[in-house]
């Protein structure tokens, strides 16, 4: 009779035990908090911060002179990597200093005001680098390549913060996520959901809550949600498995989308309790559901720019063991 009492307690603990082990080894690797950073936290944060120029410039209607507290964060985080006399050549100091040119690029013509002129230097010289910044590109191109076999799928996926007026077509939504669904599961449980909202009132609620779309938000046609449904989860080593089903799954549907010619910018859901909690409440989301992120879909312009958004190399991608 103590015997299904015990398998549960017995679950908990474990669950519990390795929650606490995640959450330490988060806490220590990465830079929760910390003001010292070691190089690789420090190439992972400048690589963050010069996106928020980035992406600035690829907004619709970038205001001038926007960025000033991320300018200072990257000046800041560039002094740093230059006291400790790490990697010039490394791409997160280069789309640093590429992006710095790229802003002031943008800005020819203008008056300068001093607070932001001052952060010109760190430039060192550039202005316009290739693949940093932001790239040109048209719907006619894209629809190309994105027809095209899987390299020129992948490789002209790009996320979009500018859309064309236009409906997406709920056939578009669901060939897209159905192709999506050839996405490999764990065990084949296929746990991954997706929610589409039309509904303009619902998608600025949403989008309020998710609070990276700013400045493009208004223009995305449809907003999806992507989640994984933890009921198929057996107990606490499969803790993460949700993230990484629902993660895969999100990226099938990026390119599936992007297949039909449409343009997608993923939302991030780095959400506390609250906020998740507020989400599922505003959608009514089964209380199984975790939240994986949201995605932006809309047609593309004829002609429109992306933040170039330049990739590590590959030596810092692949590390090939000894034999
Ligand atoms: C999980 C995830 C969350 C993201 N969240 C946001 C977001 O909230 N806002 C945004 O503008 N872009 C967001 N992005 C887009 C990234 O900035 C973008 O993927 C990255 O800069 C690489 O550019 P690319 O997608 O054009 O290749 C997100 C991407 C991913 C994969």
């Amino acid at each position: 009779m103590i015997r299904p009492y015990l398998r549960r307690a017995k679950a908990l603990k474990n669950i519990l035990l390795d929650h606490n082990y995640d959450s330490r080894r988060y806490f220590i690797h990465s830079q929760s908090g910390r003001s010292l950073l070691n190089p690789q936290q420090l190439q992972g944060r400048l690589l963050q911060k010069a996106h928020s120029i980035e992406k600035g410039l690829s907004m619709p209607e970038p205001r001038d002179f926007f960025g000033l507290k991320a300018l200072r964060e990257l000046e800041g985080l560039i002094r740093q990597y230059e006291q400790r006399g790490l990697d010039e050549n490394h791409i997160s100091i280069r789309k640093a200093r590429g992006v710095i040119g790229a802003y002031f690029e943008r800005h020819e013509g203008l008056e300068i005001p001093e607070e932001i002129a001052r952060f010109r230097p760190l430039a060192k010289g550039l202005t316009t680098v290739p693949g940093i910044g932001t790239v040109e590109l048209t719907r006619a191109g894209q629809a190309a390549a994105a027809a095209g076999d899987l390299e020129s799928v992948m490789r002209s996926r790009r996320s979009t913060r500018i859309f064309a007026p236009g409906d997406v077509s709920s056939e578009d939504i669901q060939a897209a996520v159905s192709l999506a669904g050839t996405t490999p599961s764990v065990c084949n449980r296929q746990s991954a959901r997706v929610y589409s909202v039309r509904d303009p009132e619902l998608k600025e609620k949403m989008l309020a809550l998710q609070g990276g779309s700013r400045g493009f938000g208004h223009h995305i046609d449809t907003l999806l949600v992507v989640t994984s449904d933890m009921s198929n989860f057996r107990d606490g080593r499969e803790r993460n498995q949700g993230f990484v089903d629902g993660g895969m799954f999100a990226m099938s549907l990026l390119l599936a989308l992007h297949h039909r010619g449409l343009g997608t910018c993923p939302l991030n859901w780095s959400a506390d309790r609250t906020k998740n909690e507020k989400l599922i409440s505003l959608l009514s989301l089964p209380k199984t559901d975790l939240i994986i992120m949201m995605i932006g879909v809309g047609q593309l312009p004829e002609e429109f720019h992306v933040a170039a958004s330049p990739r590590r190399e590959i030596s810092d991608l692949l590390i090939e063991l000894p034999a």
